[in-house]
């Protein structure tokens, strides 16, 4: 890799010429190059696409997309799209998904679909002055937005609420303007944005116009959405007897099993470390269906992760309830996902995976999402608390270290064959081929 200096005018190069450019500082240019314009869907047109989603783009990132079949969710059956790169994440989906099928599925009902967004402002002519002209400075907002809502009321969405939220004693004089959005089946960011921008200018302009603001000075910092969704909110959960028979696990009894996972989610609620790894798994199967579906895996991570330390502390955002004979393990997480705009209709394979869900509304895809969240969540746990995770995980990223050094098709199928019953390691896997190339 050559030193790098401030470039000049990249994004004005053609794609070619920004790989030629990109490749001079590698090594290895000609297999850059290549790779990259390997990558590129052999459709143009497609490729274009792709392209124009963002920014100085020289080729495509494959990620793998796979299917969890067997996900019943209030009674319907889905095959949930998954994309996602880390081994064993799909077939834990499966696993849980086909186990919970067999008993009755999972249940999830949908808490809120409210969207927040926010008007950061500074004032130092006092609260009180605020608040008097406050409900006319509202309704000019609301006045003043109706060309950009007019199209979502009629879908039966829109601004819910706009409110003052005095913040001074954070920051000296700052306050915001807090307004909730419905947004039906957008995730709406977009939507809400534009609305803020326009409170911003209708805040702005009501100060400059009104004479009992003259002394003071109003200054809006910033106008945007928040990711924070706390009442955008889906709770799943899965139920089961504790009862000999429901074959929970090969050596637990149902009732030792339940135990020893219930202790294991609460670890997760008292400490923040294992929390934040119980959480990870769930959102290995979050992530992989909102981005299978286009929607904006940041978002709801950063909202799912604030949603965990509302009290104060990181915590597990799954529980365990054990009345008498049932087992209930429940999910609630806030997500904010779109079955319309954005990527969803534009990312030809998003487009499909809501095809292959039954085309869900917003409120439909949370669900589904969720409880991807907790087969996977349920999954780790009952690995962890019972065999350890890395047996069955080595066994699934044997194909990957198999793929390190290079095996042949051969090779592979006799790794997987003698590894069925040995401890899959770099050093195994290694020792092994080096024995039957030899
Ligand atoms: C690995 O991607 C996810 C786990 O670490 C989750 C967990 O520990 O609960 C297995």
């Amino acid at each position: 890799m050559k030193d790098l200096h401030i470039t000049t005018g990249f994004s004005r190069l053609d794609k070619d010429q920004k790989i030629d450019l990109v490749a001079s500082h590698l090594t290895e240019s000609a297999l850059f190059s290549n790779t990259l314009h390997n990558s590129w869907h052999r459709d143009a047109g497609v490729q274009k696409i792709y392209d124009e989603f963002s920014e100085n783009t020289l080729g495509n990132y494959f990620f793998p997309y796979g299917v969890a079949p067997n996900f019943l969710i209030n009674g319907k059956m889905y095959m949930l799209p998954l994309v996602i790169e880390e081994s064993s994440v799909v077939a834990a989906a499966s696993g849980a998904a086909k186990f919970w099928a067999e008993r009755g599925g999972f249940h999830s009902e949908i808490l809120g679909l409210e969207k927040v967004g926010q008007v950061h402002f500074t004032f130092d002519g006092g609260l009180s002055l605020l608040q008097r002209f406050f409900p006319e400075i509202r309704r000019q907002m609301l006045a003043n937005t109706e060309r950009t809502t007019s199209n979502m009321m009629k879908r039966g969405g829109g601004i819910t609420n706009i409110e003052l939220v005095d913040m001074t004693d954070k920051i000296p004089d700052y306050f915001q303007v807090k307004a909730t959005f419905d947004t039906r089946d957008s995730m709406g960011a977009n939507f809400i944005n534009s609305c803020l921008e326009e409170f911003a200018d209708t805040l702005r302009d009501f100060a400059a116009g009104n004479d009992a603001f003259a002394p003071f000075s109003l200054q809006v910092i910033m106008s945007i959405l928040s990711n924070y969704t706390p009442n955008c909110l889906v709770r799943t959960w899965v139920e089961g007897e504790i009862k000999e028979g429901h074959h929970y696990d090969d050596f637990y009894t149902d009732r030792e099993f339940v135990n020893r996972f219930e202790t294991g989610v609460r670890i997760a609620e008292v400490d923040s470390y294992r929390a934040t790894t119980h959480n990870k798994g769930i959102y290995n199967g979050i992530d992989a269906v909102v981005l299978a579906t286009g929607n904006d895996f940041r978002a709801v991570e950063a909202c799912g992760h604030a949603y965990a330390s509302r009290n104060g502390t990181y915590s597990s955002l799954s529980r365990v309830e054990i009345e008498e004979n049932v087992f209930r393990f429940i999910l609630e997480v806030p997500m904010s996902l779109g079955t319309v705009g954005g990527l969803t209709a534009l990312h030809p394979l998003a487009k499909l995976s809501l095809q292959l869900l039954g085309n869900p509304d917003a409120a439909q895809l949370m669900m589904i999402a969720s409880a991807a969240g907790l087969a996977n969540n349920y999954s780790a746990v009952k690995s962890l608390v019972t065999k350890g995770i890395q047996k069955g995980h080595m066994k699934m990223h044997l194909l990957n270290i198999l793929n390190v050094y290079e095996a042949t098709d051969t090779e592979k199928k006799h790794a997987v064959d003698y590894f069925k019953h040995e401890k899959v390691s770099h050093n195994a896997v290694n020792s092994f081929l080096q024995a039957i190339r030899s």
